[in-house]
């Protein structure tokens, strides 16, 4: 079918902050705009601010000048539903609500062509139940753009039950055209992005909750160890915790109260309080003028420990391997203990072992050798600047101590975290691409588009899949076992995908 004609013309319903960024795209695309609103005045604010937004870009040399003038002469603030009549595509962006989405699409219906695509940009609601009760159900599409839709790639495109697939194409192609980076996405809850994004957020407020470590340390030890652009905790004061709850609370409802959505009490409160983030004031950080940031628990230095040897080969022990070495390490390779893990270190008195899922004390425990440093995942061993580190409950401070300065020797600052299962990073990887994998499952989307969307939709280092095949899925699947057996909780259950694949040695996407 193709992408829509640049000479065809777009409707465009809700004039609000979604409305306007669809409306500049495309415009800058080169169709034609009609933009409504069924609030008097608000289109043509809308186009007067995108006509101000174009030129900011032409006078900073972004955009040429002749052609931000045209793209703001493309849009045409209009005052009905029926001055869509011409338009061959509707993106509806009004209030998220069912039964007004419903009336507003039966309304359009009746007064564009046949052929005329309909799409919403809704976040969470169903495109099957949008499309309910339409004459042509099969037009009916989801374009979910995300905010701010002229700089943020991406967007899914949703197909409900009845929606067609050339239907679903032609936007796909059409958002390709607008310089988009689309991917097709089958309508559940959350779709894509808002679904599998969950467990970002989930197990940071886990790890508070069992009181692991302060939100600035979990928040620094994603940034700087897991290579995420912001923290957990930073993320939902940006967002909004009203918003961030009722997004978690919607979706667990939605998936008929499945653990592995379950919100936390700790948000409840935060927004019982009235803490709602950086607008409010405060949030798990405090906003005040003056407030300083809490600085996230660093240990002090340690003394540089006399050896490090290695222990068998993995992906989370030869990149390291490499640090120690440059260091000046003089890193001898030695046999490994399959009790203690397949590959690790010993430093000093200390076994600085990768997560695994367990405690350091189950590991300690189950090896018989009480010095068990449990380290935490990192996006790049390489370059990390930071890692959490965990000891058992029956490590010495001497050997505790050796291990901390052996990671300090390679330039890595340590946040010392409580003794939880799977540490920050690698439970948190590790969910996220149990989601992923689930999502893949149930067809929701192709493997590919799924970690497409967690790159371009909320700018993770990789995406969760390719980062599993990455880690080893048989390592990623034991880091699951283990924090199921460890919680008793079915939340941490295995995606099939994960449990077929990994038993074949398989990979997700790779
Ligand atoms: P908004 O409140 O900024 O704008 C909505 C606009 O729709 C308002 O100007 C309102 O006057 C207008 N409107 C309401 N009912 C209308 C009707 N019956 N006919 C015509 N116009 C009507 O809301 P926002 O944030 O732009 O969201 C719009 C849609 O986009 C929602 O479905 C939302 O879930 C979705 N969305 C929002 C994102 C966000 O971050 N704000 C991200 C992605 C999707």
């Amino acid at each position: 079918m193709g992408a829509l004609g640049r000479n065809a013309e777009v409707g465009v319903i809700g004039a609000g902050a979604m409305g306007a960024g669809i409306a500049q795209v495309a415009a800058q695309a080169g169709h034609r705009v009609h933009l409504f609103d069924n609030r008097m005045g608000v289109a043509e604010e809308a186009q007067r601010q995108i006509g101000a937004t174009l030129a900011k870009l032409a006078a900073k040399g972004k955009l040429d000048a002749s052609q931000a003038e045209a793209a703001a002469a493309r849009i045409v603030a209009v005052h009905a539903i029926g001055d869509l009549v011409s338009a061959k595509l509707v993106v509806e962006a009004i209030v998220e609500d069912l039964e007004v989405k419903r009336k507003v699409f039966r309304e359009l219906e009746v007064v564009v062509a046949p052929d005329c695509v309909l799409a919403s940009n809704t976040s969470s609601l169903s495109i099957t139940a949008i499309a309910a009760g339409m004459k042509h159900p099969g037009r009916m599409v989801g374009m979910h753009f995300f905010n701010p839709a002229p700089l943020l790639p991406l967007v899914e495109v949703v197909s409900g039950v009845a929606t067609d697939r050339a239907v679903a194409q032609l936007v796909h192609d059409t958002a390709v055209q607008w310089g988009k980076v689309p991917v097709h996405a089958k309508s559940t809850p959350g779709f894509i992005v808002n679904r599998c994004a969950r467990p970002f957020y989930a197990e940071a407020l886990r790890l508070l909750a069992e009181s692991a470590a302060s939100p600035s340390t979990l928040d620094a030890v994603m940034r700087e160890a897991g290579g995420f652009r912001m923290g957990p905790f930073e993320l939902m004061d940006m967002i909004g915790l009203d918003v961030n709850f009722a997004v978690t609370k919607s979706v667990w409802e939605a998936y008929f109260h499945d653990p592995r959505f379950t919100p936390s009490m700790i948000q409840q409160e935060m927004v019982a309080a009235g803490y709602f983030g950086r607008k409010s004031g405060r949030g798990y950080y405090e906003y005040a003028s003056g407030a300083a940031k809490p600085l996230p628990a660093t240990e002090p230095p340690h003394p540089r420990p006399g050896h490090v040897r290695a222990a068998g080969e993995s992906s989370l022990v030869a990149p390291l391997r490499e640090r120690f070495a440059s260091a000046g390490f003089e890193v001898v390779q030695v046999a490994s203990d399959s009790a203690i893990g397949p590959a690790y270190f010993a430093a000093g008195d200390a076994l600085l072992v990768p997560s695994d899922g367990r405690t350091a004390t189950g590991i300690a425990v189950a090896c018989g050798n009480a010095n068990v440093v449990a380290y935490d995942l990192a996006h790049d061993y390489r370059t990390c600047t930071r890692l959490a580190v965990a000891a058992a409950d029956s490590c010495s401070t001497a050997a505790a101590s050796a291990a901390i300065g052996a990671l300090q020797a390679a330039g890595i600052a340590v946040s010392r975290i409580d003794d939880v299962a799977g540490l920050v990073v690698m439970r948190t990887v590790a969910m996220l691409a149990n989601e992923a994998a689930d999502a893949v499952t149930q067809g929701i989307a192709a493997a590919r588009d799924v970690d497409l969307a967690m790159c371009s939709g909320v700018s993770y280092p990789r995406g969760p899949l390719a980062w599993a095949d990455a880690i080893g899925l048989a390592h990623v699947d034991e880091v699951l076992r283990n924090l199921a057996a460890h919680y008793g909780d079915a939340r941490y259950r295995r995606s099939p995908l994960i449990v077929r694949r990994s038993a074949t040695g398989g990979t997700l996407v790779s």
